[in-house]
């Protein structure tokens, strides 16, 4: 069994917790390598749902250890509420949940601070307001608060204070010379996260570390992405993207693992696409068949509750994202959810200013005036959430498959129809299905 990436493909909630939380029992470990509690990653056990935002979606498999690596950022108060959460569910998180000490913490000032700017109209993004942006931004900027710092009151008030210095106005390098007019906040913040730091202590450690030693003893290891390649911070529809970066190359910067302990990438993709916030949405349905694939897929956010803008698939964009992270194969989830169509539309190129385009431009601008060139594929209009292999699904299902592979350019080895485990197909004769028999 390879190490192997697990990464959205589109813009986020591609239903990347269902397909973790399926391969977790054949792992040793899963690895969250991005992102903080903007993610939202559901798992379901019948009706019972777990909305997992720091922690990794193997979390419910039992002899699977989790990390949560340096390239995440933390909100501990948040993260708290998690595992109490998953405590009161039964789900014990003690000796199999790691936090690396160089993770990022949010600071509750990033938050408001990130409220405001939205608030503001300026510059909108439509973020998650979880305070995760100006984390990264105080990381890239030298002032950010790692959460081996917490362990350290002496020196954490004229850290805080620093970081405070970024988002009003005064810079790190001022605040730390001249005394800050945060330092009395500061030191209220200190105290008052002592509780979240002593609660936390037990899961803090140097996590490369362990990943190095465990991968050389032979673990077998699951990173976990969080977002979207498409809200990847240097290859998505910039500015309106996340912070971090989302795409498989994140797997090393963000939990210190050398690209030789990678073996493979499953990219996860929607059956169709949805965007949560602003920015470019070439295929966006704002009529009838949006709100009818919304209503069907639940499309509301795991994390804040907003609808999300629903479309058709694009593989324009799929096909960049495919590409971009070297996709060895992928997950297609929530086919179900367009068992009730008679006609499905999937997007091949863009027209831009009379001229068609197949890859996905780098200008926003153009971006969101490409006009979709839309292939229409027959629906097949029957329930496909008790379909167990490829063969049992429909003629039209299968053919909708086999034109998505042949756009993207990825083999589709699981499809996904339903949210809780058993909906799945992970087809025999796979990439997928010989990692897993290995
Ligand atoms: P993630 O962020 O990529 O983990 O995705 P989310 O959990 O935010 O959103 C995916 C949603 O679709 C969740 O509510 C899942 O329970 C649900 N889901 C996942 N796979 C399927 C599927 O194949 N069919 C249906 N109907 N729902 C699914
Ligand atoms: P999972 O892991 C969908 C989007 C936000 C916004 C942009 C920036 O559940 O797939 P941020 O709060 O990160 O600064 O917001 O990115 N976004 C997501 N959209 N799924 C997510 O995570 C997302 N995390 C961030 O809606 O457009
Ligand atoms: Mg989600």
């Amino acid at each position: 069994m390879p190490n192997i990436v697990v990464i959205g493909g589109q813009w986020g909630d591609e239903g990347k917790g269902k397909v973790v939380d399926l391969l977790a029992p054949r792992f040793d470990i899963v690895a969250r390598f991005s992102g903080g509690p903007n993610a939202g990653h559901t798992v379901r056990r019948g009706d019972r749902k777990y909305a997992l935002r720091h922690i990794p979606s193997g979390i419910l498999a039992p002899n699977v250890t989790c990390v949560i690596g340096n390239g995440a950022v933390i909100d501990p108060g948040s993260l708290r509420d998690e595992i109490a959460s998953l405590a009161g569910a039964g789900v014990s998180v003690e000796g199999r949940l790691w936090i690396s000490q160089r993770a990022h913490v949010i600071l509750p000032a990033y938050i408001e601070w990130e409220t405001k700017r939205e608030e503001s109209g300026v510059w909108k993004i439509g973020t998650t307001r979880r305070g995760v942006g100006p984390a990264y931004a105080g990381k890239i900027a030298r002032t950010g608060i790692q959460m081996v710092e917490l362990y350290d009151p002496e020196r954490l008030p004229g850290r805080i204070a620093t970081a405070l210095g970024l988002f009003n106005g005064s810079s790190g390098l001022s605040v730390a010379a001249q005394g800050s007019p945060h330092r009395d906040a500061a030191g209220d913040l200190a105290a008052a996260f002592a509780a979240h730091a002593g609660a936390l202590e037990p899961f803090v450690t140097d996590t490369s570390r362990l990943l190095a030693e465990r991968i050389a003893s032979g673990a077998r290891v699951l990173f976990e992405g969080a977002q979207g390649a498409m809200l990847d911070i240097d290859h998505g529809s910039y500015p309106f993207v996340t912070s971090s970066n989302s795409t498989a190359g994140g797997a090393c910067t963000g939990l210190g693992i050398s690209p030789t302990s990678i073996e493979g990438v499953l990219g996860v993709f929607k059956a169709y696409s949805t965007r949560v916030g602003e920015g470019p949405f070439p295929t966006e349905q704002k009529g009838e068949a949006g709100d009818k694939l919304r209503e069907r897929g639940h499309e509301y956010g795991t994390v804040t509750g907003r609808p999300r803008r629903c479309g058709w698939f694009d593989a324009v964009a799929t096909r960049y994202t495919a590409r971009l992270n070297g996709m060895d194969c992928a997950a297609l989830t929530l086919l179900d959810v367009l068992d009730a169509f008679d006609e499905i539309s999937v997007c091949t190129a863009y027209r831009y200013r009379g001229s068609s385009i197949s890859e996905y431009p780098a200008e926003p601008w153009v971006a969101s005036a490409c006009e979709p060139v839309y292939k229409q594929v027959k629906g097949w209009r029957r329930d496909t959430t008790g379909c167990r292999s490829f063969d049992e699904l429909p003629v039209e299902a299968r053919d909708y498959i086999r034109t998505i592979e042949d756009l993207v350019e990825c083999d589709m080895d699981m499809v996904s129809v339903g949210p809780t485990p058993e909906c799945s197909i992970v087809r025999e004769v796979s990439k997928l299905s010989a990692w897993l028999g290995g």
